[in-house]
């Protein structure tokens, strides 16, 4: 390991500390105060890292925190893109310990300890890293490209302000690449380069029947029964082979060829430990298509939530004059997020019985992203991680969305390199996420590598 980042380890450790105690939980409107702290906090260890023109850029939601450091117009440029929101921490309960009081376990994959603690792998920990190989070049007089920062605070509530301020800033924000580090590798010690991520499409539905919850003894048969109604919609979304049934939401679906189907393949995968993670009977999805394709490059439908009726304890009798759900879809390339809301929506109303009314609200959504294995910066984060794990990086098509990246070629054009370090097991988005110290420090001594051969990349 470089020697400063040797010498500071435990300084790298407490100060991505601090930003973890911050509940900065985008989605929480209780928690906007500490939203803004998270701001702040990443401001000012980018200031201390050594960025210019470090600024808190207010927008009509949560600030962008943006920072640069130009060394020469004959340098190519860097935009690294991260955000310090994090998702909440709910249920609480299942936590092992407080999710906003870091603490280091050791994990049967992380034997050398990981940092528990919400947005310790999502994207706190994960941007971090950049700010910390950031530090380490400017300390050591080792920084080879002009780099600049976007670091955002509504990331897991769909990023609607950083497109407004991606629109307005197209100037300072001009570059080569993205480098972004909020996705995952394939297994412990295996690097990986994401090179697709899915688009995503998202309402609520609600289903309405009488006009006040109802006795269900002397009402029921009588009228429509929203929950029924609304579970046998759902329940006509994919047909028995797992397909979806909106009309023409597979037109766009580009069929991949044996070829490049075998190459994804390639990613190391078992599907015993896949089971065994995560307590599954069996696994289940669409016919013909692996676990790995169905995660990646097929396009899907979860019901993310539903609710209505009585859920109390003991028995109420009951019909409920209301019921919901909140349904995904998540998009492969060419897929077009608000045209699908629309087909999902003509399709929703027309399987609805007559006797309901039936209202669809569309949240936020994002678009698929693909990036070519020959892209230049591709290349460089290949080699670059190649130096540090001392083996060749796996391409894989992650399932996730990052709904800004799709924007960043559109109103930049430029393209998004993902290198990420996470792991399946490090459970973001649920109880106890975590990441493995291991990662974290090689992701500061990988960073500065990529930049490194980014600069070679036209010699
Ligand atoms: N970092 C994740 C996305 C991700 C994780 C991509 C792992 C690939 C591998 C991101 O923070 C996220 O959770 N995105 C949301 C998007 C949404 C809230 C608009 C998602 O994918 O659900
Ligand atoms: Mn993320
Ligand atoms: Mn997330």
């Amino acid at each position: 390991m470089n020697k400063y980042i040797q010498d500071n380890q435990k300084r790298f450790i407490d100060e991505l500390f601090e930003l973890l105690r911050i509940p900065s939980v985008s989605a929480d409107p209780n928690l906007k105060d500490d939203v803004i702290k998270a701001a702040g906090t990443t401001a000012r260890f980018l200031k201390a890292a050594g960025a210019n023109s470090v600024e808190i850029c207010e927008t009509p939601g949560y600030p962008v925190v943006y920072g640069d450091y130009f060394v020469s117009p004959n340098l190519p440029t860097v935009l690294v893109y991260g955000h310090y929101d994090v998702q909440p921490a709910d249920p609480i309960n299942l936590w092992s310990s407080d999710p906003f009081e870091p603490v280091i376990k050791n994990t049967e994959v992380h034997p050398k300890g990981a940092i528990f603690a919400r947005g310790a792998c999502d994207d706190k920990g994960q941007f971090f890293m950049h700010v910390k190989a950031f530090e380490t070049m400017v300390a050591t007089d080792n920084v080879t490209c002009n780099i600049k920062f976007m670091i955002e605070g509504e990331e897991e509530v769909g990023s609607e302000n950083l497109a407004w301020f991606v629109k307005k800033n197209h100037k300072r924000l001009s570059c080569d690449v993205v480098l972004i580090s909020d996705t995952g590798m394939v297994g412990p010690g295996i690097p990986s380069l994401t090179t697709g991520l899915r688009g995503l499409s998202y309402v609520e539905v609600e289903v309405t029947g009488p006009n006040r919850d109802l006795h269900s003894g002397l009402y029921g048969g009588a009228v429509a029964n929203p929950i029924n109604a609304l579970t046998k919609m759902i329940s006509r979304l994919h047909d028995d082979r797992k397909k979806i049934t909106v009309p023409g939401f597979y037109n766009k679906v580009e069929i991949l060829s044996p070829e490049e189907r075998a190459e994804l393949a390639q990613a190391p995968f078992s599907l015993e430990g896949y089971k065994k993670a995560l307590d599954l009977v069996d696994v289940d999805g669409e016919d013909g298509y692996s676990t790995t394709e169905r995660n990646s490059i097929r396009p899907t439908l979860d019901v993310n939530g539903i609710w209505g009726g009585y859920t109390g304890e003991g028995a109420k009798t009951v019909i409920a004059s209301k019921a919901y759900a909140k349904i995904s879809m998540r998009l492969v390339p060419k897929q077009d997020p608000k045209e699908i809301t629309e087909l999902f929506t003509k399709y929703f109303k027309s399987i609805a019985p007559s006797a309901v009314r039936i209202k669809i609200t569309p949240h936020h959504g994002g678009e698929p992203y693909v990036c070519p294995t020959g892209h230049p910066g591709y290349s460089a984060a290949a080699k670059a991680l190649n130096d540090s794990f001392g083996r060749k990086a796996v391409p894989v098509r992650s399932g996730g969305s990052i709904p800004i990246v799709a924007l960043f070629e559109t109103e930049l054009n430029v393209k998004s390199i993902l290198m990420g370090f996470g792991l399946d097991s490090d459970a973001i988005h649920s109880p106890d996420e975590h990441f493995g110290l291991e990662n974290y420090f090689k992701g500061i001594e990988t960073i500065p590598l990529f930049y490194k051969y980014f600069a070679q990349k036209d010699k």
